[in-house]
């Protein structure tokens, strides 16, 4: 197989995390959106366990989402006196600012063969698959952690169940322009070679 290894360097290295702020309100086209989930699928996956699970929302979707998440906020955050007017807010109106938003899910198999961070670790192979075809297609995409991901209450409106994770969302947009610039602290702090 012949590669063309100088633009899939630059394309794992141009990779950028792009946020609503900067997606124009244009639509991304399903096609795209299909590659990214194919390309996921392809995650390494130790036992073939293929625990990633994936729900897309988009057009009227985003609406439930937004619905959802905010509801499920203020009922939990209420309950344990954490709730904050202004996230309950911004759950309820920023779905709407992106095309798409994929849900991400870790399910666990029947055995539980491998322990959770393997499972883990394959799912954010995905994510990253989905992230760097996103990028190969001129697409912008986040990768969002906070609102109700960590909600045990959350999970089955995912169709997870107590064993599984929810691991946040993926938020895909059209983007403005231009690649925000990346920084990394240099390789050497994070690499040890042993050559005898
Ligand atoms: C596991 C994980 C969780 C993340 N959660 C968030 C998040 O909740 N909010 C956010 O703004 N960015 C989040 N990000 C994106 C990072 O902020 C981003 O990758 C980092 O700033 C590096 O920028 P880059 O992706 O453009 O290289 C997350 C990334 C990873 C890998």
């Amino acid at each position: 197989m012949n590669f063309n290894v100088e633009e899939i360097n630059q394309l794992i290295r141009s990779r950028r995390s792009i946020y609503p702020k900067d997606y124009t309100g244009a639509t991304v086209p399903n096609f795209i959106i299909e590659q990214m989930l194919e390309n996921a699928n392809w995650a390494p996956t130790h036992k073939q366990t293929e625990p990633w699970r994936f729900v897309v929302f988009s057009g009227d979707g985003l609406k439930t989402l937004a619905a959802f998440q905010s509801s499920c906020y203020k009922e939990v955050t209420e309950r344990n006196g954490s709730f904050k007017e202004d996230r309950y807010q911004a759950l309820q109106t920023k779905p709407m600012e992106s095309s798409h938003i994929i849900a991400l899910g870790m399910k666990r198999d029947a055995g539980k063969r491998l322990p959770e961070w393997e499972e883990l670790g394959a799912v954010f192979c995905a994510v990253q698959n989905l992230y760097l075809t996103a990028t190969a297609y001129g697409i912008g995409c986040y990768l969002s952690t906070g609102g109700i991901t960590n909600f045990e209450e959350a999970k089955s409106f995912f169709g997870l169940e107590s064993d599984d994770k929810l691991c946040g969302f993926l938020h895909i947009g059209m983007p403005k322009g231009t690649t925000p610039d990346g920084r990394r602290r240099p390789l050497q702090e994070k690499v040890t070679w042993v050559n005898h």
